[in-house]
């Protein structure tokens, strides 16, 4: 993405740029630099609204971007995070890199616009930042931060501060830096083990791609971007069921899950799906690590002409399986020209191991109960020499438990951010929420 932006670094203002991004959403218009609002004095700051937390705010003014952002163009978090540069702009929200001043490390903070907008967007965020928190892994990436708002009740946007890394596998692709047979091993075994780790609490990211992989310098995996994380129905039946009744009540936004390239023939079936979503997107970025060029497999961005592709690549369902699938979706397959398929080793190339061919395969069946688990792929003998059996990758959070009903209203929903917020700075306990 060509987001090239020429940022301004401003900090350390205790008026305009003192000022959070929230606090001006509340007053409706910005004051100019430096001057109180005419006619007034300017307002005292309640003793328990922090001001220290508020002068101490930098701002970093993105509006210079090459098309426009959603609904803000400034980036304000603590003066302790400098030198910022945008790195990317995504669904919900952009990203910057930083220098941490405080702990002299670089960060990434993400902005996630309009968190509390509406309760799906909320629960977004709280996923995001529970999981994010709690989920400790080599292979997802850690949370390091959640900045503290200026002021709780106008308060619209998260930032959130992680371990900057070197780049997200999709542009690893782009610069040739994923060639190398072994890295794309360790890649993708270290994908399955994050993975194998979300399926053991019961979660599933929903979201698997190239971009949400992001590479450290050695080129060791994180997973990223947990925000579409959901528990499955397997393991937890009631909060699924819940949540996508959620998704029903406001469709405007229940489009943006998964990118429809990776997207299993249950979910474009809008059918009941669970945890084996993630194993055919983690499929299909591993035919990516290792197909020559590292194109998509699927590259179809509508609906039917993906269903018409993946018939035509791993071919049409046998009777048995054809029987599994929901009267609409039956409905749906029928419109679908028969395809014998078996051409993934013909998609992938003649150089690709048999190997590699034989797990993607076992990854990209169209009935989700006969593809592979992530921990019985992480056995495949194509990871014979990337294998790494020194991680303990069980589960041990009960998130389920955690997990708000769907009744929740959003302002008890941003509390529950805000709570995580206090794990990280205590110190912001007496500030009003209210
Ligand atoms: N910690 C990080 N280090 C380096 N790049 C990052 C980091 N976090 C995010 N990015 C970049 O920003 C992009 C968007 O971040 P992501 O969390 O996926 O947000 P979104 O929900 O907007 O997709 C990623 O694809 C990656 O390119
Ligand atoms: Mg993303």
């Amino acid at each position: 993405m060509n987001l090239l932006a020429r940022l301004s670094f401003r900090k350390d203002r205790a008026s305009t740029n003192g000022r959070s991004e929230d606090e001006t959403a509340k007053n409706g218009r910005k004051q100019p630099e430096g001057k109180a609002p005419k006619g007034k004095a300017p307002k005292k700051q309640q003793p328990s609204e922090s001001f220290e937390m508020v002068k101490r705010r930098a701002t970093v003014n993105l509006a210079i971007l090459e098309r426009p952002l959603m609904s803000s163009t400034e980036f304000i978090v603590d003066a302790r995070y400098r030198n910022m540069k945008l790195l990317d702009s995504g669904s919900y929200g952009i990203v910057v890199r930083a220098f941490d001043s405080k702990t002299k490390t670089a960060v990434a903070i993400k902005k996630i616009f309009s968190a509390f907008s509406c309760s799906r967007m909320a629960r977004h965020v709280l996923r995001e930042v529970r999981l994010l928190r709690h989920l400790d892994h080599p292979h997802i990436v850690k949370l390091l931060d959640i900045d503290v708002p200026g002021q709780y009740t106008a308060w619209q946007s998260v930032y959130i501060v992680t371990p900057l890394l070197e780049v997200d596998l999709y542009t690893a692709f782009r610069q040739g830096k994923v060639d190398d047979v072994l890295k794309q091993k360790k890649i993708a075994y270290q994908l399955l083990l994050a993975l194998e780790h979300m399926h053991s609490h019961g979660l599933m990211h929903r979201d698997i791609k190239s971009k949400n992989l992001l590479l450290d310098k050695d080129m060791n995996v994180q997973l990223c971007d947990l925000g579409e994380s959901r528990f499955y129905s397997k393991a937890n039946r009631d909060i699924l069921f819940e949540d996508e009744l959620e998704d029903e009540l406001e469709p405007q936004l229940s489009g943006v899950i998964t990118t429809i390239l990776q997207s299993a023939p249950e979910l474009v079936f809008g059918d009941e799906y669970d945890a084996e979503v993630d194993i055919w997107a983690a499929g299909c970025v591993i035919a990516e690590i290792v197909r020559p060029g590292h194109e998509y497999l699927f590259d179809s961005v509508a609906k039917h002409s993906h269903l018409q592709e993946i018939v035509d690549i791993i071919g049409y369902p046998t009777p048995d399986v054809a029987e599994t699938i929901d009267k609409n979706a039956a409905w749906v397959l029928r419109r679908v020209r028969k395809s014998s398929g078996n051409r993934i080793a013909d998609m992938l190339g003649p150089s690709v191991d048999q190997l590699a061919i034989d797990l993607v395969e076992k990854m990209l069946t169209f009935s989700p109960k006969q593809r592979i688990s992530a921990t019985d792929a992480l056995h495949h003998p194509w990871f014979d020499e990337a294998r790494d059996e020194t991680i303990n990758n069980r589960g041990k959070y009960d998130f389920a438990q955690t997990e708000p009903s769907k009744k929740t209203p959003k302002s008890k929903l941003k509390r529950l951010v805000w709570d995580e917020i206090i794990g990280f700075h205590p110190e912001a306990a007496g500030m009003a929420v209210r």
